[in-house]
């Protein structure tokens, strides 16, 4: 009796979720993440760093772990042995990738994971050394190129969204999604497991998905999934998201971000790698910003839809190169398209 009245109020807490991540709504319990802006772990009481509504959300027990990982609408007929079987396939062929000669990375420091809000700059040369004009001159990276100068950073502004940036997203789509084997086979994934019958639907939701605008702050249109994951924001004062390697190139390059130290340094000994970074973007601090490095557009878009679609909300694990990855994905709850599916909220590696 007691079970089923806990569940029915797990169940009710969760249904009416909003997971913004300034909340700790479907969180409580969660492992400790120094990416989010406030946390829902059970010694956040102790560390003072809880999420205004912690308490309403997770209980007056505050260690209780409610909601952990519930699925929001997580795909039951996907197994995780399917998602590490499609992400190694994904992984296999993204021809695209830096090799060793077109990039290369000078990651200097290593600091301890109770170590990255110290704000100190541990290393004193940017983080990347060399990148190939060859490489970025591929026309997945050119696609992604041209969408990254299209945002206003700051939430609570509204972004505008011209038609020659609508094309953008639609070039970026095709040429991602469309014309890449990693997007291929994607899609035969997706569509064999019932989720899309046809690439032309897949293409659309994934615009939907990463592109549609919602609100993070004063009611505006300021936001998208992917100006938040690729692009990066800053709210309450912090870097946001900011989850992609040329963003951080481009950015190192203008000189208006200043790479500190990373906190963790994934096990791959080619590209794509993972760091998670601490780094200045022009006077806002980011406490750790992961990231795949040297990885190709196609892929950071594969490997995110993937989760987010299958695990959504969830920690997902996939499999690169035969070494585990966690990755995690937040659904945003605030509003909605289509027939009530969710934005995406964020998409990133998940540093331990
Ligand atoms: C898998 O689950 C989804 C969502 O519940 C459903 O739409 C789809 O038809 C299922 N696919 C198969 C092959 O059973
Ligand atoms: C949620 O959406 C409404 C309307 O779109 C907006 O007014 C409100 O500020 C949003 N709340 C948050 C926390 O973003």
């Amino acid at each position: 009796m007691k079970v089923t009245v806990i569940l029915f109020l797990t169940i009710t807490l969760i249904s009416q979720g909003y997971s913004g991540s300034l909340s700790c709504k479907r969180r409580c319990g969660e492992s400790y993440d120094p990416m989010n802006d406030c946390h829902c772990d059970s010694e956040c009481q102790q560390n003072k760093d809880c999420c205004k509504d912690y308490k309403k959300q997770c209980g007056r027990r505050g260690t209780n772990s409610l909601c952990i990982h519930f699925p929001s609408q997580a795909l039951t007929n996907v197994s995780d042995e399917e998602i590490k079987a499609v992400s190694e396939t994904l992984y296999k062929l993204d021809h695209n990738r830096a090799t060793a000669s077109e990039l290369v990375i000078d990651s200097q420091t290593l600091i301890s994971s109770s170590q990255t809000g110290s704000k100190v700059d541990h290393s004193p040369s940017p983080l990347f050394k060399q990148v190939s004009s060859t490489l970025l001159a591929k026309p997945t990276f050119k696609a992604l190129l041209n969408l990254l100068d299209n945002y206003n950073r700051m939430t609570g502004q509204a972004e505008d969204v011209p038609a020659l940036e609508e094309q953008e997203q639609d070039a970026f789509l095709q040429a991602t999604m469309v014309d890449t084997d990693v997007g291929k086979e994607l899609y035969k994934f997706l569509n064999s497991k019932g989720v899309y019958s046809s690439q032309s639907e897949f293409v659309q939701d994934l615009k939907m998905m990463w592109f549609g605008l919602y609100s993070r702050a004063n009611g505006q249109q300021d936001s998208s999934a992917f100006e938040h994951t690729f692009s990066g924001e800053i709210k309450n004062g912090k870097v946001s998201g900011f989850h992609n390697w040329v963003q951080f190139y481009l950015k190192e390059k203008e000189g208006l971000l200043n790479y500190y130290s990373h906190s963790f340094n994934g096990p791959w000994t080619s590209f794509p790698d993972v760091l998670g970074m601490q780094f200045e973007w022009d006077g806002y601090f980011k406490e750790v910003g992961s990231a795949f490095i040297g990885s190709s557009p196609e892929f950071d878009l594969a490997m995110y839809s993937l989760c987010y679609i299958t695990r959504p909300g969830q920690r997902c694990y996939v499999s690169l190169g035969g070494q585990s990855l966690g990755i995690q994905t937040y659904t945003w709850d605030n509003s909605s398209y289509g027939d009530g599916k969710k934005f995406i909220g964020s998409a990133y590696p998940a540093t331990p």
